[in-house]
């Protein structure tokens, strides 16, 4: 089946975002100005599909649950221009499609977000038909699915369905299966924890969790994780952590030396695209903590998602090259 690199789908939210620079957050009930507003196609989905499909051999697919197909235009555009498929999105008649609202504050680099989202949970039978749809259109299997951590009971019962499937059409060795445990207080989301082939787990999750390190966490949870998961976790300005359960070796990269963060949001989705990448492509576990952790710092030194390969470090764009070719050779 898929010979030419890596068919990635993506199961999550996409949203429009509004965000807002000003130069530090404002008080409560107080008037500001910004100094720029951004409006682009965002959630944890969206953001990393705008990376992965910068990068060579790579295709890549959207699964989102949206309102009205008339007014999803501009949040579809902006990911069918980087040529994501988004056949396998689930339009719903009514409703409005999700929005956030972020405050980005230069003194601090954070950024602050209230969203709305009022979409319908995408559910099993949407995601057998899409799924089913788009394997038989292109008469490829997925390589990679990831899911993001929400509406996660449906989620696991899409999982357990791939999983089993792709055991039964004898592909499962060729499938990674990835989960994001980001938002430690979203419902059942330790449900996940078993069902990765790689776990991405935010500093947010590990320090709700009453961790202040990464590899103590991972040490911690990782015997909750599948026997032969990868498990990472980001530590913001502090780079990321990788534990491989087989060898339950423990690795760690810095994050990017930047001169000055410019735009945080999506930093963490973009860490994800680099982990996909590279796993996909046979990058060693250090050179995909490296890679993605370099990958995430240009996107933080520089506003929203466009170019961001060419920002890379050669020695990235060397091995970019070369997976490309060996993927085609
Ligand atoms: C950033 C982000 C934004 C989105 C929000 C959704 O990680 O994905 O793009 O609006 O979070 O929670």
């Amino acid at each position: 089946m898929s010979s030419n690199g890596a068919n990635v789908l993506l199961v999550g939210q996409l949203y429009q975002d509004f965000i807002l620079h000003v130069d530090e957050f404002p008080a409560e009930d107080a008037k500001k100005r910004a100094s720029k507003l951004e409006i682009r196609s965002g959630g944890n989905c969206g953001n990393t599909l705008m990376v992965l499909s910068q990068l060579p051999s790579v295709q890549t697919w959207c699964m989102t649950s949206l309102g009205p197909k008339e007014e999803a235009g501009s949040l579809l555009l902006g990911l069918e221009n980087q040529g994501v498929h988004t056949s396998t999105c689930v339009f719903h008649d009514h409703g409005v499609n999700p929005s956030s609202y972020v405050i980005h504050a230069a003194n601090t680099g954070t950024r602050t977000i209230i969203s709305y989202n009022e979409a319908q949970d995408i559910t099993l039978s949407d995601f057998q038909q899409k799924v089913e749809t788009a394997m038989s259109d292109t008469k490829q299997h997925f390589t990679w699915v990831h899911f993001e951590g929400r509406n996660i009971d449906n989620a696991v019962q899409q999982i357990d369905w791939m999983h089993n499937k792709a055991i039964k059409e004898n592909w499962r060795d060729r499938l990674t299966i990835s989960v994001e445990l980001e938002k430690p207080d979203r419902e059942n989301i330790d449900t996940f924890l078993d069902k990765g082939d790689v776990v991405f787990f935010s500093k947010l999750f590990a320090e709700k969790r009453g961790f202040s390190d990464a590899p103590s966490f991972l040490k911690a949870y990782s015997t909750r994780c599948r026997p032969k998961s990868i498990l990472f976790c980001t530590w913001g300005a502090q780079g990321a952590t990788c534990l491989q359960r087989a060898t339950n070796q423990i690795l760690s990269a810095p994050a990017l030396n930047i001169d000055q963060v410019v735009d945080t949001v999506g930093a963490g989705d973009t860490f994800t695209a680099g982990v996909i990448y590279g796993l996909s492509h046979g990058f060693n576990v250090l050179d995909v903590l490296t890679f993605s952790c370099e990958l995430a710092g240009r996107k933080v030194a520089q506003t929203g998602f466009d170019q961001l390969k060419q920002q890379l470090d050669a020695r990235w764009n060397k091995a970019l090259d070369e997976s490309h070719h060996r993927a085609f050779t």
